[in-house]
């Protein structure tokens, strides 16, 4: 083993070492990395000084800079808050009427209430809010708890059927399941319900008149007399074409048999006052249009 052994292919010098008959020359490293080691352990040592970087136990250094992550996250907050502040205002203080009459502070309201919408309301409700079998189409259609502005935030706000003390209570009878009207009692007055919305009112009454004696007694306090509903109670118009469950015979009849008590949750501690009167005018916008 020479020592100063030049290679004759490459003519560079061989460090000397040899593993079966394969030696290795001594080829020196290229001098851009000592160039990009220099100027990564510079960067290094730079941002150390100016960086919060080094930790310290219960501390760490500051950095010449002072920078911090939270303190520039507090201020984006606070940057957002004041953009916000005006039209935030403007919802604390103007009434339903008010807003919708205000053309910049609902185009805000249709934005950040479609943004709120499809976070919390659209996996049931729909993302364009029109609804599914046994969750109401907010955006056209009667609604069974009122229409007004006001009557849909107090909907969001205790819910339906809800653990909010103020809860609205949805409850329509089992009429068939709990034996309060027999079987042939049932089809009757399905049937009845049934023509209310296709033939009308009065074709209803004279083809059904069985079925109309037991709606008077038993459906009408709840329903009206004309069957229209009562929004007090959330019990729907059953003349109209809008159906929360269905208005087939099958459905109606699996409605009486066994009775419904839809579930809305509260969203007063979820969302606040003003996010809820937020989607409150969210929702009337989608009605108008
Ligand atoms: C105690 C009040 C009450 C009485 C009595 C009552 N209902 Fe109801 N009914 C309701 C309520 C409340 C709902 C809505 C249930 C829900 O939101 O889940 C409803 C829903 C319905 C629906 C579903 C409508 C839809 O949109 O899918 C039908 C059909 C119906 N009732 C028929 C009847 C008939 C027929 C009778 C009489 C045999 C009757 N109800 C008696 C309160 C009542
Ligand atoms: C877990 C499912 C669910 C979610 C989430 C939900 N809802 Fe509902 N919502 C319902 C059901 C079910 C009803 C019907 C309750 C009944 O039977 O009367 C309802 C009813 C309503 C009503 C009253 C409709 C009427 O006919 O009067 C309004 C308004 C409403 N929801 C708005 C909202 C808004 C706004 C959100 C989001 C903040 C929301 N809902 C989230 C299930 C849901």
């Amino acid at each position: 083993m020479a020592l100063e052994e030049r290679d004759p292919v490459t003519g560079r010098l061989t460090t000397g070492h040899q593993w079966n008959g394969i030696k290795e020359l001594n080829t020196p490293v290229p001098r851009v990395v000592y160039v990009f080691l220099i100027l990564t352990i510079t960067f290094g040592l730079v941002y150390a000084l100016c960086m919060p970087a080094i930790p310290l136990g219960r501390t760490y250094t500051k950095g010449i800079l002072g920078y911090d992550e939270r303190t520039a996250v507090q201020r984006d907050l606070e940057g957002a808050a004041a953009a916000k502040a005006p039209w935030h205002d403007a919802l604390d203080r103007l009434d339903y009427r008010e807003l919708a009459a205000d053309p910049v502070v609902m185009q805000e309201i249709r934005e950040t209430g479609r943004f709120l919408f499809g976070q919390n309301c659209a996996a049931c409700h729909g993302i364009n809010a029109s609804g599914n079998r046994g969750f109401p189409n907010l955006a056209g259609g009667a609604l069974n708890w009122g229409d007004t502005p006001e009557a849909i935030e107090q909907t969001i706000r205790v819910g339906v059927n809800s653990s909010h003390p103020e809860s609205r209570i949805a409850q329509m009878p089992a009429f068939g399941q709990d034996g309060i009207l027999q079987r042939p009692e049932v089809d009757a007055v399905v049937a009845y319900v049934h023509d209310l919305s296709r033939e009308g009112i009065d074709a209803s009454r004279q083809r059904h008149p069985a079925g109309q004696e037991i709606f008077k007694a038993q459906c009408a306090a709840c329903h009206g007399a004309e069957a229209r509903g009562n929004s007090d109670l959330g019990a729907p118009n059953l003349t109209d074409r809008t159906w929360l469950y269905g208005g087939d015979i099958q459905t109606i009849l699996d409605t009486v048999w066994q009775g419904r008590q839809g579930q809305m949750p509260s969203w007063e501690s979820r969302l606040g006052a003003r996010n809820i009167k937020l989607l409150s005018a969210y929702v009337s916008s989608l009605r108008k249009e």
